[in-house]
Order: C-alpha cells, then sequence, then structure tokens
C-alpha cells in the first residue's frame, strides 16, 4: 500500500498535511526517513513511526456500543443522528458500519464494525443468528400468547415468522419479556408483540449470538470487542 494513502487512511490528514508530514522527515519506516509517499509499505509488518510515534495498524475495527434512544443505525443521515456520529475521529477512519438495524427508540447491544464478510455471517438469515431483546409490555401476556409467540405469528404484512424463545422476567407484573428470535424483519420485535395484541413500551437488544452487551457501559459510549469476544463471534474455539 502507497504510504501517502495509508497516512491518509489513518486519518492524518489531508494528502497536502501527510505531503507536509512526509517532507518534514516526521515519518520513520524501519528507522528511516521517508519522504516519498508513493513509497509502498506493508502496514502489517513494516514499522512505521511518526513523530517518534509507532503507527498502530489494523485492517478491521470491531465496536460494541450502547444504543441510545434518539440515534438512528445508519451511516449517515442528513437529518437524523446516526450511531456513526457518536464514533470518535480515530475510530471512523476505519469506516465502520452498523451490524443490523435497530429502531431510532430501541436501546442496547449495536455491533459495528468494517469487516464485511463478519457483518454478512451474523445478519444472514441462513446463519441463524439469536438475538435477544427484552420487551417492556403494556400487560402481561397468558399462556396462549406466549405459545404463540414461540411457535411463530403472523405479522401484519402477512409473514410467519420462525420458532422463538420467550422469557418472563418479572413473574409478579409479568410487564417484562426477554424474546430471542433469529431473524430480523423490520420492527419484527414490536410486529411480534402486536401480533398477540400487546404493545412494545420500551426495547432493548441484550445479544447478538455469543456478544453480550457490557451493561458498564453508559448509553452512547462503545468499546472495542476483546480478543475473547471477537472470538465468540467468529465462532472460533477459546
Ligand atoms: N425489533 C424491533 O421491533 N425493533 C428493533 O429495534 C429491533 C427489533
Amino acid at each position: 500500500m502507497r504510504l501517502d494513502k495509508l497516512l491518509a487512511n489513518m486519518g492524518f490528514g489531508s494528502r497536502k498535511d501527510v505531503k507536509k508530514l512526509l517532507k518534514q522527515g516526521s515519518v520513520l519506516v524501519e528507522g528511516v526517513p521517508a519522504k516519498d509517499g508513493k513509497t509502498h509499505v506493508n502496514p502489517e509488518e513494516d514499522r512505521i513511526t511518526i513523530h517518534g510515534e509507532e503507527l498502530d495498524y489494523k485492517e478491521f475495527i470491531y465496536l460494541m456500543m450502547n444504543k441510545p434512544q434518539g440515534v438512528i443505525s445508519a451511516t449517515e443521515d442528513k437529518i437524523e443522528r446516526t450511531v456513526v456520529d457518536l464514533l470518535e475521529p480515530e475510530d471512523l477512519v476505519y469506516e465502520p458500519f452498523p451490524v443490523g438495524r435497530l429502531d431510532k427508540d430501541t436501546v442496547g447491544l449495536m455491533f459495528l464494525t468494517n469487516d464485511g464478510k463478519l457483518a454478512h455471517q451474523l445478519t444472514s438469515p441462513k446463519k441463524k443468528v439469536m438475538k435477544l431483546y427484552v420487551a417492556t409490555i403494556d400487560e402481561p401476556l397468558n399462556k396462549e400468547q406466549i405459545k404463540a409467540l414461540e411457535s411463530g405469528v403472523t405479522l401484519d404484512d402477512g409473514y410467519e415468522t420462525k420458532p422463538a424463545t420467550v422469557e418472563v422476567l418479572d413473574e409478579g407484573e409479568g410487564l417484562k419479556i426477554k424474546l430471542g428470535i433469529m431473524e430480523g424483519k423490520f420492527h419484527q420485535v414490536k410486529r411480534m408483540f402486536e401480533a398477540v395484541g400487546r404493545k412494545v413500551l420500551f426495547l432493548k437488544r441484550e445479544t447478538i449470538g455469543p456478544l453480550v452487551l457490557d451493561e458498564t457501559l453508559e448509553p452512547g459510549t462503545y468499546r472495542e470487542l476483546t480478543d475473547e469476544e471477537l472470538a465468540l463471534l467468529r465462532g472460533e474455539e477459546v
């Protein structure tokens, strides 16, 4: 990869800024000042420093965010704030995108990456990745409604949902329901509850496959996945 392109991708400014950095001799490749932006480097192997600081290159970025209410799960929007608007410039340079959708008013686990292959594996219906949601609903469910949700309900557009898991989290009131689904139709959780005559008042996603929301993340904040979380998500042994 060309050195000037690498530095621009890594957020070291415009092509002009990068040219200046190089001309100043501030960029060393294997200890030798590299002044020509056309120099070819292998960022995975070559030791590159800028003003004495080593370049921490990685091809992919993997982030978990606790999505707050009021932002949409898109990369950009003319009107609404997006989950990507909440990222720091040093992470934005990798151009991560949200994997799967959460509604504007849904909170909880959002996974962002620039690894298209992993994103596809997590969203492809064929892969049957389980997502767990906790829904606060308006009235408790009876046994028939629970059974219906578990075996499949008919949504407003005629779609038959696949089997789901249902767990009542607060047996007393019965208003907090953990629903596990392996699909991702538009507004699916809300529409599944609507299909049995209930309204979702608040919705939070807690897991995507083996990835579990870090509850210490304040709404609107995020962190990189640990190596272990990433391995689990990729289906590797840990
Ligand atoms: N289902 C919904 O209805 N909303 C979401 O945000 C996610 C799943």
